[in-house]
């Protein structure tokens, strides 16, 4: 078995808050020994201010990852105001006829206090959570539903939502001719809508064909680009893929790109090369840039349908195998891409196989199609 693990990244992620705390630990050092008259006054506070609004930057910078990962975020956010409060009230105890360098002492006791309630709040929500990427469940419906009953499912989706942990990003996929329904449906909701493939042109002359622009246009934030099916039923190459990822890219719309090994490939134990010759072929022409809004989705093809899914540890392991791949060519970025499962993956196995370091999530073909399923694999993922 071949070890491929994430690491690196949750030591630098370990090493940056040791760092922070180290960094608070001198703001009080710095604070005290000014207090205590061993360190001159006017040093003491010089060091405190700096090291406490560095300290203060870093943790907002922290925060708002969060907030935009979805990750407890309003957590982070109530604990800074509970520091606020906390400073607000060190300043409001300052006597009246207090000197201006009281009242300056009084500030920096007050961000010191408010640094310190926000720090130790944050290594209590995120004790032993170092993984900070997306959590997905995406549900392709594939070319399942007639319009209105995929606005049906779709509304099931968002009465049941609630339910499900905020720090899930629920995506629906549902077919072209649905999409201007099914944004209607999703209105008011933070569930996204995408599409289940895009033109590799961007406009013109292409009989049936339909453009990332128009998919923009109606909504749409993702796209999958490169599922099996495509690839072997309507011949879709790595260059084809390239042009679609393009057309994506160009409008706003995040790739969910796919890779995933057919039975034989593993049974030859091929599965390694084929993946990474997926990702080189298409994920290494991005730009940097446009990595860091990619999602992937590893389906292995002899997983899809079939009710056989990977073990999670089979899924761990190439999970683990395709960061290494894409660490490769976008070094430390590529912690923060989301790689999610699909193939069979339903209610029974979905928290065995996202409870697993390296899979993020989950693309849902048939149990995507009833609302209840669906929503149960979002709580695959622990609270
Ligand atoms: P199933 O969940 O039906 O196996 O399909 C997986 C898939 O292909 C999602 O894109």
């Amino acid at each position: 078995m071949q070890h491929f693990g994430s690491m690196s990244e949750q030591e630098t992620e370990h090493r940056k808050r040791r760092i922070a705390d180290a960094v608070i630990i001198a703001v009080i050092v710095a604070g005290g020994l000014s207090i205590g008259g061993v360190l001159p006054a006017w040093f003491g506070r010089a060091v405190w201010l700096l090291l406490a609004a560095g300290c203060w930057l870093w943790l907002a910078l922290r925060a708002w990852h969060r907030l935009t990962m979805r990750q407890r975020g309003w957590l982070v956010f109530w604990s800074y105001a509970a520091a606020g409060c906390a400073a607000a009230w060190v300043l409001h105890t300052a006597p009246e006829q207090a000197t201006l360098w009281v009242r300056f002492d009084r500030i920096c006791s007050a961000i010191l206090l408010a640094g310190l309630i926000t720090a130790i709040a944050y290594n209590i929500i995120y004790k032993n959570k170092p993984n900070m990427r997306k959590k997905i469940v995406a549900g392709n419906w594939k070319m399942n539903t007639l319009p209105a009953e995929g606005v049906e499912l779709a509304k099931g989706v968002v009465a049941g939502r609630g339910e499900v942990c905020s720090c899930v990003n629920f995506i629906v996929c549902p077919p072209f001719t649905h999409l201007s329904m099914v944004a209607e449906a999703l209105k008011g909701s933070d569930i996204a809508l995408g599409a289940q493939n895009c033109a590799a042109e961007a406009k013109g002359a292409y009989t049936g064909e339909v453009a990332a622009s128009m998919l923009a246009a109606l909504g749409c934030k993702y796209v999958i680009l490169g599922h099996s099916e495509r690839r072997q039923y309507y011949g879709e190459t790595s260059a084809t893929l390239n042009k679609k990822m393009e057309q994506a890219y160009a409008n706003n719309l995040t790739p969910i790109y796919c890779v995933g090994e057919n039975l034989e490939e593993r049974e030859a134990g091929k599965h390694f090369d084929v993946v990474k010759a997926q990702i080189e072929e298409v994920v290494y022409n991005l730009t940097e840039e446009q990595f860091k809004n990619l999602v992937i989705a590893y389906e292995p093809v002899w997983a899809i349908g079939t009710g056989k899914t990977a073990t999670a540890e089979q899924a761990q392991e190439i999970h683990a195998y395709i960061r290494k791949v894409l660490a490769e060519k976008f070094g430390a970025a590529a912690a923060e891409c989301p790689i999610l499962y699909g193939g069979s993956c339903k209610p029974a196995n979905a928290a065995e196989i996202f409870a697993k370091e390296d899979v993020d999530g989950g693309l849902i073909g048939g149990a995507a199609l009833k609302a209840a399923d669906f929503l149960a694999i979002g709580k695959g993922f622990a609270k």
